[in-house]
């Protein structure tokens, strides 16, 4: 019998039907009338999404591509950064860098805590000479379920007077939780189709600002394919300078006008009901939460995997058994901890179903837990709302 998955990892997300039927659309012209008015649409509803009058380019990549393309945009071999180390993908950027031979000065956590403004702004009074170009931190690190305070760390670039740029990766975060591109003063800001858009993978999208834009100018970094001027260029007349990816274009215009109905407000209000109400049900079943307390995501909650539980068995069961699939802990977390993504198209019986099935999975496993727990938890959460 054919059944619904809930598909809870942090990322690809659950796709709504009328995005799927969207993306089942036959392919048209790049270089026609029906595309630019496509290209259009998704442009101007991308940057309300950002809150942004930046310009707004996409490219046919992984959120990572997107990322690469913007340090080879922004920077030159031999230009420093600072970037965090606080998980698996903040590491990356950090790493993308360095293969770029850029100078990446690294503020370093350990895996569950986030980046505070002040650890920002001592390593900006260190650079005495001005030597940092700019500043890349995620907004939400997916491997440790922690989120950054952007706004805190943007104030703390500017009372320190530095010139640095700030990049931000909001792959898991944007139309999830609240990014002002513009109010906050974010230069620069990556994001993937798969998360908050509630598109396939494939599709990496980045505003940039005109203090950002003064640095690619002087990047000498090579570039084709990632040449943000040439896609600017290009995007100026609704057109790329490659084939693009009409159906996953088809999609986010489908995408955004749902996000449009709902308003980016209720749609993070859901995501911080939905998060609260998952993080109250696993501790109320006797679990331990791994992000630090006050910076735990609203798009995906990391959780301890007890003791006595073996994860690989623990998401069997859930999978096989309840239709819900959970990611796992990455590199050295790995066997530790269990991830519920909680992003995008999700809705608030969708809890029930996913931390019920949480639960009989681990009580399957003898883990000591009174069933009814999770659900009573949930809806505790939900009548408190009204
Ligand atoms: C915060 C963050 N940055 C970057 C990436 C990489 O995106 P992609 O897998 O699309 O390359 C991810 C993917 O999960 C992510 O969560």
């Amino acid at each position: 019998m054919e059944r619904r998955t809930y598909l809870q990892i942090p990322g690809p997300t659950n796709i709504p039907d009328r995005i799927l039927r969207s993306l089942a659309q036959p392919v048209i012209n790049h270089r026609g009338q029906e595309f630019e008015k496509l290209v259009t649409r998704c442009v101007e509803g991308l940057k309300k999404v950002y809150n942004t009058e930046n310009d707004v380019l996409i490219f046919p990549s992984s959120g990572s591509g997107t990322l690469e393309s913007a340090i080879v945009n922004l920077f030159s071999p031999g230009d420093t950064i600072v970037a965090s180390s606080m998980g698996v993908f903040s590491e990356r950027v950090a790493t993308i860098a360095e293969k770029y031979e850029l100078n990446v000065i690294r503020i370093t956590k350990e895996w569950g805590e986030s980046v505070k403004p002040k650890d920002v702004r001592e390593v900006l009074e260190k650079d005495v000479d001005k030597k940092v170009k700019g500043v890349c931190l995620p907004h939400n690190e997916t491997a440790s379920a922690v989120v950054n305070d952007i706004e805190g760390v943007s104030k703390a670039i500017k009372e320190t007077n530095h010139p640095a740029i700030l990049v931000v990766d909001a792959v898991s975060s944007l139309a999830c939780m609240p990014l002002e591109t513009d109010a906050w003063g974010v230069d620069v800001v990556v994001t993937g189709s798969q998360k908050g858009l509630m598109l396939p993978p494939g599709m990496g999208i980045v505003s940039i600002s005109p203090k950002a834009w003064k640095l690619v100018e002087k990047s000498t970094m090579p570039k084709w394919y990632w040449d943000y001027k040439a896609v600017k260029k290009r995007m100026e007349i609704k057109q790329f300078p490659y084939t693009p990816s009409t159906t996953l274009l088809f999609g986010l215009s489908e995408a955004l006008d749902i996000l449009e109905e709902e308003g980016l407000e209720n749609v993070f209000k859901r995501h911080e009901l939905i998060a609260t109400a998952i993080r109250e049900a696993a501790k109320a079943m006797g679990l331990s939460l791994f992000a630090e307390e006050g910076y735990q995501s609203n798009s995906v909650t990391a959780i301890e995997v007890p003791q006595g539980i073996k994860y690989k068995e623990f998401a069997d069961i859930l999978n096989t058994k309840y239709g819900v699939v959970i990611g796992g802990g990455l590199q050295k977390l790995k066997g530790k901890i269990f991830r519920i993504g909680h992003l995008g198209s999700l809705h608030k019986t969708d809890i029930y179903a996913i931390m019920s099935a949480v639960e009989i999975a681990l009580f399957e496993l003898g883990y000591k837990v009174e069933l009814g727990t999770a659900a009573k938890t949930v809806s505790g959460v939900f009548l408190n709302e009204q």
